[in-house]
C-alpha cells in the first residue's frame, strides 16, 4: 500500500502560493494589532484538558478536542482555542503588569470538526485581547481593532457587519423572565446559537425537546424576533428588567459617534458557543448572501482568571480565523494576485566564465535589500523572459561574453522593455534603475 500524498483530513499544506497569501494576511493582522499598542505572545501547542474543562464548554470538550494521555499519564489536548492559554499566562503576570494588558497572537488551533466551507480541523486564529480595561472601553477598542483590520484589507460596511448582544440580557430572559434552571438555560443557549442555521421545523423540535412551558416558549419566540435594540429596550422595560440592558445601552451610546456605529447591529441569536463569556458578545458576519458566516467572534469575559484562584481581571477579546477571512476576501475580490512570487531581478549569464561575476553582483545587490534570483547555469536569451515572468521578476540582468570583457551588465525592465547598460561595479546605479519601476 502506498502512502497518501494528501495532508491529514481538514488540514492544509501551504505551498508558496498559499504561503504568500497567509503571510499577507498575517502581516496585516500583526500590523493592525501593533498600531493599537498590542504586544505579541504565544503559548504551547499542548495544554492539560482540565484547562478547557473549566470554562470552554461541553461542545469543545466532548466533540471537538484532540486529546490523548501522554507518557507521564497526563491527559492533554492540542489547543482548540487560545483564550484559556492566554488567561493562564495573564494569571502569572497580572499582579505586576500595568493595566490594561494588551496582547495578540496568531496561533494554529485544532478542532475535530466536519471539514466544510469555512470550517477545517486546523486553522490559524488572530487573537486580540485586553485585560483590566474600564468597562465598555475595552469592548470599544477591541471592536475598533477588528474593524481596522477589515478596513486595512479593503473591506467596507457594505461587505461586513458586527452582530452584537449581551449575555446579561440572555441570562435575564432565560432565568428571571422564563424561570428556567441552569440545565435548561444551557440547552437553550445551544439552540439559540444554532437557531439561524436550522429550518423553522427543526428549531421547533429542538425547543419542544427541552420541555419548557408554553409560556416560556412564547417569551423565547418574542426574544428571537427582536430585530433592533429598541425592541430589546421596550421588552425588558415592560418586564421590569431594564437593568440588564444598561451595559449594552451605555456601550451603544459610547460608540454612537465613532466609525463602529456603521457596522453594529443587534442580534438576539449571538450568544457564543463558549461558556466563559459574561457580558457583551459579538460576531463579524460577511454580508454576501453566498458567504453568510462568522469571520470573527468574541466578547467580554470577566471571571476567567478565577479558575486559577486569582481575582477577577476582566478580559475582552476576539478570535478571527484565517479560513473564514480568506473566504471573505475571495468573495469580495479583495485579494491581490499571489500566483507568482515577487522578485526584483533575475540575474543571468550567457557565458560560462561569468558565473562568479554574476554571483558576486547578486551578493552586492542583496546587501542593498534587492531580491535577486540567479540562474545557476548559462541561459539562452529567448528563455530569459518567460522565466522572469514565472519568477515574478521586475527586471532581468544579462551578462554575456561582451559584458564580461567590458565589466558591464544589461538590465532590462520587464514591463517597459527599456534596457540599461551599466558598469557592474556601479551597484547604486543598478539599484536606482530597479527602484524606479
Ligand atoms: P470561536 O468563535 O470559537 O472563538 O472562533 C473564532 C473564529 O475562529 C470563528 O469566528 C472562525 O472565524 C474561526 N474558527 C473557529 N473554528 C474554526 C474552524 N474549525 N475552522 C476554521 N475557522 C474556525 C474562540 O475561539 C474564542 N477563543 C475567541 C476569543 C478570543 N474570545 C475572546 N478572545
Amino acid at each position: 500500500m502506498s502512502l497518501s500524498k494528501r495532508p491529514y483530513k481538514g488540514t492544509r499544506d501551504f505551498f508558496p502560493v498559499q504561503e504568500r497569501l497567509r503571510k499577507y494576511i498575517f502581516s496585516h493582522m500583526s500590523k493592525t494589532a501593533e498600531l493599537f499598542g498590542y504586544e505579541p505572545y504565544d503559548g504551547p501547542l499542548l495544554e492539560e484538558v482540565e484547562l478547557y474543562k473549566a470554562k470552554s464548554g461541553e461542545e469543545l470538550i466532548n466533540e471537538q478536542i484532540y486529546s490523548f494521555t501522554d507518557r507521564g499519564d497526563r491527559f492533554v489536548a492540542i489547543r482548540p482555542e487560545m483564550t484559556p492559554t492566554l488567561a493562564r499566562m495573564i494569571a502569572q503576570i497580572h499582579r505586576e503588569t500595568p493595566k490594561p494588558i494588551r496582547f495578540y497572537s496568531i496561533p494554529n488551533l485544532m478542532r475535530y470538526e466536519k471539514p466544510q466551507k469555512g470550517r477545517l480541523r486546523e486553522h490559524w486564529q488572530f487573537n486580540v485581547d485586553i485585560f483590566g480595561a474600564p468597562k465598555r472601553q475595552g469592548e470599544f477598542e477591541i471592536l475598533q481593532i477588528a474593524v481596522a483590520l477589515m478596513e486595512e484589507l479593503g473591506a467596507t460596511n457594505k461587505m461586513f457587519e458586527i452582530l452584537i448582544n449581551d449575555r446579561t440580557i440572555v441570562e435575564t430572559i432565560f432565568k428571571k423572565i422564563m424561570g428556567l434552571d441552569d440545565k435548561k438555560v444551557h440547552k437553550l443557549y445551544k439552540i439559540v446559537d444554532k437557531s439561524k442555521k436550522v429550518s423553522p421545523k427543526d428549531l421547533k423540535e429542538m425547543i419542544d425537546a427541552t420541555g419548557i412551558s408554553e409560556e416560556a416558549k412564547e417569551k423565547l419566540h418574542k426574544y428571537l424576533a427582536f430585530s433592533s435594540f429598541e425592541d430589546v429596550l421596550s421588552f425588558f422595560e415592560d418586564e421590569g428588567q431594564a437593568d440588564c440592558v444598561k451595559d449594552l445601552y451605555d456601550f451603544l451610546n459610547l460608540v454612537n459617534n465613532s466609525n463602529l456605529k456603521n457596522f453594529l447591529h443587534y442580534d438576539p441569536t449571538i450568544v457564543r458557543g463558549l461558556d466563559y463569556y459574561t457580558g457583551i458578545v459579538f460576531e463579524i458576519f460577511d454580508k454576501h448572501p453566498e458567504n453568510r458566516r462568522a469571520i470573527c467572534g468574541g466578547g467580554s469575559y470577566a471571571d476567567l482568571l478565577t479558575i486559577f484562584n486569582e481575582p477577577s481581571v476582566p478580559g475582552v477579546g476576539f478570535g478571527l480565523g484565517d479560513v473564514t477571512l480568506t473566504d471573505f476576501l475571495k468573495t469580495h475580490q479583495l485579494l491581490p494576485d499571489f500566483t507568482k512570487p515577487c522578485n526584483d531581478l533575475l540575474l543571468t549569464f550567457q557565458d560560462e566564465n561569468a558565473v562568479s561575476v554574476c554571483m558576486n553582483l547578486a551578493t552586492e545587490l542583496r546587501r542593498k535589500n534587492m531580491r535577486v534570483i540567479t540562474h545557476l547555469e548559462s541561459l539562452k536569451l529567448k528563455k530569459i523572459f518567460p522565466l522572469a515572468e514565472k519568477k515574478g521578476a521586475g527586471f532581468v540582468g544579462m551578462i554575456g561574453s561582451k559584458e564580461l570583457s567590458t565589466n558591464r551588465v544589461q538590465i532590462k525592465n520587464m514591463k517597459t522593455k527599456k534596457q540599461y547598460d551599466i558598469c557592474i561595479d556601479e551597484i547604486d546605479e543598478i539599484v536606482k534603475v530597479i527602484h524606479e519601476i
